[in-house]
């Protein structure tokens, strides 16, 4: 295993990405990590970026230990800079320009028989790579040589000339590298030596393993499933792993889509053959929410609603379950929590590093975790979306499912501006499944990363044959997104953007205009509230 020490740059997991392309595993943990604390040896470490200045106070540094260690170490931009800080402070200064974007790094080869050539060992004379940091390395570190330099970084790639250290300016991890994997491949597997058998079906194999040694042969398990990707994934994986001892619970909080509940146990249930209960809560959620329009009143009431429900359910299950020959108490609580949730928690937060705010509905209740409750159980915490995905084909979940677009926990009711009535759900309800379903029939669905229908407060004069309506107005809205924290609007063909308006305030009454957002987040956000 190959260990990345994050300094909080927002592209350090993306070293992780790379090195798992190439079957190398590596896991990441905060840069502060001291070394007596870490219960592996690693076979190499990275030092990621990270937006602080190695020679302000307060700013992150590693152990000290790991340069004792004796195993390869690379530093990738603040990570180079950190090295080269440690050898002397005087090493580091802020550059007279910030550097950002495309630069041509000249490769020089040092010769001998010696490591100090290999990072970019059959990568040519000349690199393209990205770049971006304003500090430079001012001077050669003591006991290093230049193997690389770009026009205003002299000191862009160094390597120790008798220990495998090395440091480079750029990041290999961006796409905007485009032989960075290379050079990572030089780190990881000709340096640290590092053995490419990472693969999906052994992680698959091995988490089922780990599950059924963790949960033992009698305690239940309970989770909640929304039929969404990550949480059909988890509970597939429980299922396969201790079969009827784990429970999933899906809750109707009546802001779900049109026939969602009966597809999500259709699939589950008959598909999947996942133990489900379902709980029907939509007329006390609707009750809730009558005569609110504020968001995050909606939302506090979406949460709370559930958690209620949920934790009834939960009890209820532990008593028949208990009851079951041969199985034990409900001990265990699984969420499909992945891997950026957990990087977001455990990535060193320096003063500019962007901190991406949750809102996960499906959380568990925290009285239900506190004194003997129950213990989390996250099999997904390895794993990125399009990992998620790979391994729910693998685990025989339908490509309908497993490619779908996320969906927020309080549903179509922050898709709905002001109050959420049932005349208005049922409406949001029928514009959004036209709307989706032309999107697939067009065969664009896996352009865009959501795509939905809301409805406005506001109605609107409309004409229908030779009445005069008075109608609500339909808000379409389809991104773009890598990470949902900024998002494009999708680029319609209009012609199909007129089909599916001319269908929807045909086939929906009550509806007599039909509007496109055209909005990037920001400033817009993905929801309507
Ligand atoms: P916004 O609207 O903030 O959405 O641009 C970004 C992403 O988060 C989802 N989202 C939520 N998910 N509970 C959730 O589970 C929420 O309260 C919530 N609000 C937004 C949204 O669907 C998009 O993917």
């Amino acid at each position: 295993t190959l260990l990345v020490l994050d300094f909080g740059s927002q592209t350090s997991h993306l070293i992780i990405r790379r090195l798992r392309a190439l079957n190398v595993y590596a896991e990441m943990l905060p840069c502060t990590t001291k070394l007596r604390d870490l219960a592996w040896t690693p076979v190499g470490i990275i030092l990621s970026g990270g937006p602080s200045s190695v020679y302000d106070q307060g700013a992150p540094h590693v152990d000290p230990a790991i340069f004792d260690l004796g195993v390869p170490i690379l530093g990738i931009c603040y990570g180079c800079q950190e090295l080269a800080w440690r050898a002397d402070a005087k090493n580091v200064a802020p550059g007279e320009a910030r550097e950002y974007g495309h630069a041509d790094v000249a490769v020089h080869k040092v010769g001998g028989s010696g490591h100090v050539d290999r990072l970019f060992d059959g990568l040519g004379d000349i690199m393209h790579v990205y770049m971006s940091h304003f500090d430079k390395l001012v001077r050669l570190p003591e006991g290093f040589v230049t193997v690389a330099s770009t026009q205003n970084s002299e000191f862009a790639g160094i390597a120790h000339r008798e220990k495998p250290v090395f440091g480079i300016q750029f990041h290999p991890e961006l796409s905007h590298t485009p032989r960075g994997t290379e050079l990572l491949k030089n780190f990881a597997v000709g340096i640290c030596e590092a053995r490419q058998h990472w693969v999906m079906s052994d992680f698959i194999k091995h988490e089922i393993t780990r599950i059924r040694k963790l949960v033992g042969d009698k305690a239940q398990v309970i989770g909640a499933v929304s039929g969404g990707v990550d949480s059909t994934v988890a509970a597939r994986l429980m299922q396969e792993a201790i079969g009827e001892r784990f429970h999933a619970v899906l809750v109707d909080n009546g802001v779900m889509r049109l026939d969602e509940c009966q597809q999500v146990q259709q699939t589950l249930q008959q598909h999947l053959g996942i133990n489900l209960t379902i709980v029907d809560g939509s007329k006390l959620f609707l009750d809730r929410l009558k005569g609110v329009t504020e968001p995050e009143k909606k939302r506090s009431i979406i949460g709370g609603t559930f958690i209620d429900l949920f934790e009834e359910e939960a009890i209820r299950i532990e008593k028949v379950a208990e009851n079951t020959p041969n199985a034990g108490k409900v001990e265990w609580f699984l969420q499909g929590t992945l891997y950026p949730d957990v990087i977001e928690s455990l990535s060193f937060k320096g003063p500019s590093a962007t901190i991406k705010t949750h809102h996960n509905v499906g959380g568990l209740p925290a009285r239900m975790m506190n004194g003997e409750g129950l213990k989390l159980i996250e099999p997904l915490r390895e794993l990125f979306k399009d990992e998620v995905r790979e391994f729910g084909r693998q685990l025989g979940i339908h490509d309908d499912l497993v490619m779908r677009h996320p969906f927020p926990g309080p549903g179509i009711a922050i898709r709905i501006i002001g109050e959420v009535t049932p005349e208005r759900v049922a409406i949001a309800r029928k514009a959004d499944h036209i709307f989706i379903s032309m999107i697939k029939e067009a065969g664009i669905y896996n352009e865009m990363s959501q795509a939905y229908a809301g409805v406005d407060t506001s109605r609107a004069v409309g004409v229908m044959g030779d009445q005069r309506v008075y109608g609500y107005i339909i808000i379409l809205r389809a991104v773009t997104s890598t990470d949902f924290m900024s998002a494009e609007p999708y680029e319609f063909e209009f012609g199909l953007m007129k089909k599916i308006a001319r269908r929807i305030v045909n086939e929906v009454d009550g509806v007599s205009r039909v509007t496109y957002d055209v909005t990037s987040k920001p400033p817009g956000t993905i929801e309507l509230e």
